[in-house]
């Protein structure tokens, strides 16, 4: 029989990186098992959103003021339901509920670990086939395990973040996640249900030709963006370029692809939105561990993402993300 030994499942990967370390409890291995477990069930509806009424507009307003879909509703409770009946996660916080869900039973509250998380990224792409995904970030918890958590455990600045991660679903379906150690990405064999290690020890390139952005708001964007953008598209071959735009709409994919081939993603502020689209705690934070742990780097355009202390679960940051080169390319201009 033809057995092929390279093959390493998500369970294998953490169990022996466990082995590595003899005073862990596995409660961070069994967090990410949970996740990959409400990944499957999420994407399988995705994968039927084409065919189902599941597919369109919720009717209601969130947090944000944005329209809901109905998948974002379904991946919301799959992932606060999975990390609710598991046991290593103390409680969560998603974009798509107003305020942080505490989980107020034993063994919940035993965990020393929450979990914040947008549960359907790019969802205004689900309609048209396009790829979307889903967001995380885990803290340890600031309060006593053993009691019932509360919004200190949430509002964490990024650079305390023990894990983060993100699951694309694109023409394959991937999990990625970062703890210090590193960054490894998993892609769902739909033939046996398994992640299976595709993506070891995921490195960003130091530079890269792409550069992601919203262009339609090019008019919205301080002079200095303005003027980094163009300089984007004057490359040529004597100064790195020509640069390519790629720009899909859901931050998982374009930052993904950006981490793999190299280049820059932007959610600039705007003159009627200072402060950018993207949220700090569920979108930018989890991706700027994710980059800066894979070489890479991720600001606000003035500091570091990761060290801004939150004051609010849904605030907003602008955010710049991407190659080390090309960021320090960028932080000239602003
Ligand atoms: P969400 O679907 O969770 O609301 O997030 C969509 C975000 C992000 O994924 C993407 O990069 C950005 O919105 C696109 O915004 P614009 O259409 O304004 O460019
Ligand atoms: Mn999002
Ligand atoms: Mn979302």
């Amino acid at each position: 029989m033809n057995v092929n030994r390279k093959v390493q499942t998500l369970d294998e990967f953490t169990i022996q990186q466990l082995r590595d370390f003899p005073q862990a409890t596995g409660e961070l291995s069994h967090l990410l098992r949970n996740i990959g477990l409400a990944a499957k069930r999420v994407n399988t509806e995705v994968n039927k959103a084409g065919l189902v009424d599941i597919l369109g507009d919720f009717g209601t307003v969130n947090v944000q003021g944005e329209e809901v879909k109905k998948l974002d509703i379904y991946a919301n409770d799959q992932f606060t339901g999975v990390l609710k009946h598991g046991i290593a996660c103390a409680g969560i916080a998603s974009e798509e509920l107003d305020d942080f869900v505490a989980f107020d039973d034993a063994k919940s509250a035993k965990s020393k670990y929450v979990c914040l998380f947008d549960p359907l990224d790019g969802s205004s792409n689900i309609d048209v086939n396009v790829s979307i995904g889903t967001i995380f970030g885990v803290y340890r918890r600031k309060t006593e395990v053993g009691t019932v958590v509360t919004q200190e455990d949430f509002l964490q600045p990024g650079n305390q973040q023990v894990a983060a991660g993100y699951i694309v679903y694109g023409s394959s379906t991937m999990l990625v996640y970062a703890t210090r150690r590193g960054v490894n990405g998993f892609t769902l064999d739909p033939s046996i249900g398994e992640w299976t290690l595709s993506h070891p020890d995921i490195k960003c390139p130091e530079t890269g030709k792409i550069y992601s952005v919203n262009h339609g708001n090019f008019f919205q964007y301080e002079k200095a963006i303005q003027d980094y953008i163009q300089i984007c598209q004057k490359k040529d071959k004597t100064n790195g370029g020509p640069y390519t735009q790629r720009y899909i709409g859901s931050m998982v994919s374009d930052v993904h692809r950006n981490l793999i081939k190299g280049g820059i993603f932007m959610y600039p502020g705007t003159i009627d939105k200072p402060k950018g689209k993207l949220r700090l705690l569920y979108e930018c934070n989890p991706f700027a561990f994710i980059v800066t742990v894979a070489g890479g780097k991720a600001t606000n355009g003035k500091e570091n993402i990761l060290d801004i202390q939150p004051t609010e679960l849904h605030q907003r940051s602008p955010m710049f993300i991407g190659s080390t080169q090309m960021m320090e390319e960028l932080e000239t201009y602003l």
